[in-house]
Parts: C-alpha cells; sequence; structure tokens
C-alpha cells in the first residue's frame, strides 16, 4: 500500500467517524423531542375533569370524548333549555352499542337497533328500555367539567 492510499483510507475513516456520531446525536435529539408527553387531564378535587369548551360543543353539537380510563362521554345541549347540558354514557342501555347525537332529530340514536333517547338520556324509542347513565356535570367559564359517579 503507497502513502497516497493509505493516507485516503485514514482520512474516509475519520471521516466516517464523524459522520456516524454526528448522526448518533442528531437522533437521539430527535427521539427526545419528536414525542412529546401526553398532556395530563386536568382534574379538580371534587373529581371533575375537564373535557372540553363550550364553544367546540357548539360549533360541533356535541362533545364526545373520553375522560376517565377508556370511559367515554357525550356532552349535548338541550334544545328546550337551551342553559342546560347534559353528560352522558354514549353506550346504548339495550346492548351497549355506542350513540350518538343526531342534529337533525335533536336526538341521541343507536344505529344498532334503532334505540332513540331525549338530550337527557330518557328513552324515546325501544327496544333499550333504560335511560342512558348520566354524568354530573359543570360550565365555569368556557371550560366543561364532567363527573362520573364511580369517581
Ligand atoms: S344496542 Fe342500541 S338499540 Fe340495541
Amino acid at each position: 500500500m503507497n502513502r497516497r492510499k493509505v493516507l485516503s483510507w485514514l482520512t474516509l475513516s475519520w471521516i466516517s467517524g464523524i459522520l456516524s456520531a454526528l448522526v448518533g446525536a442528531c437522533s437521539t435529539k430527535q427521539s427526545s423531542t419528536s414525542t412529546p408527553p401526553a398532556p395530563s387531564a386536568e382534574t379538580t378535587q371534587d373529581g371533575f375533569i375537564k373535557v372540553g369548551q363550550v364553544k367546540d360543543l357548539d360549533r360541533n353539537g356535541r362533545l364526545l370524548q373520553t375522560f376517565s380510563g377508556d370511559q367515554k362521554v357525550l356532552v349535548v345541549r338541550d334544545p328546550k333549555t337551551t342553559d342546560t347540558l347534559h353528560a352522558l354514557n354514549p353506550i346504548c342501555t339495550h346492548r351497549r352499542c355506542p350513540v350518538d347525537w343526531q342534529q337533525d332529530s335533536q336526538n341521541i340514536f343507536c344505529a344498532c337497533h334503532g334505540s332513540t333517547y331525549q338530550p337527557d338520556g330518557a328513552v324515546v324509542k325501544g327496544p333499550a328500555s333504560d335511560p342512558l347513565e348520566s354524568y354530573d356535570i359543570k360550565v365555569e367559564g368556557d371550560a366543561i367539567w364532567v363527573k362520573s359517579q364511580a369517581s
């Protein structure tokens, strides 16, 4: 091996080492910043959990959020008394299919077998015979807070 080849080989090795160190440093930095920590749910001392904002409820016609473990809540505004909000378990009491708010009919509907509920969770039409489970709800400013009976 002549002197020129040795110098060329050493130079390539040195450059390769520097590039590896730079790539490793960059990838370490990316992984630490690419996954932001999950936001912690805002909870009050009396067990209410913030589930959204009134402006989002009014824009979308309803709020459907996971608020405790895998427990979900459906928040709707009562069309008869618009100051009243209802927070309900969005699981049908017939055979546990998910229900959702129907803006056109102003009712909560289960697509599995057609049960229909009032905005307060009372049954309008079966086969479900029991109302939707309701949660405590309060509004502070624009924030909507919900508390399940279990908490
Ligand atoms: S599961 Fe909802 S109507 Fe049957």
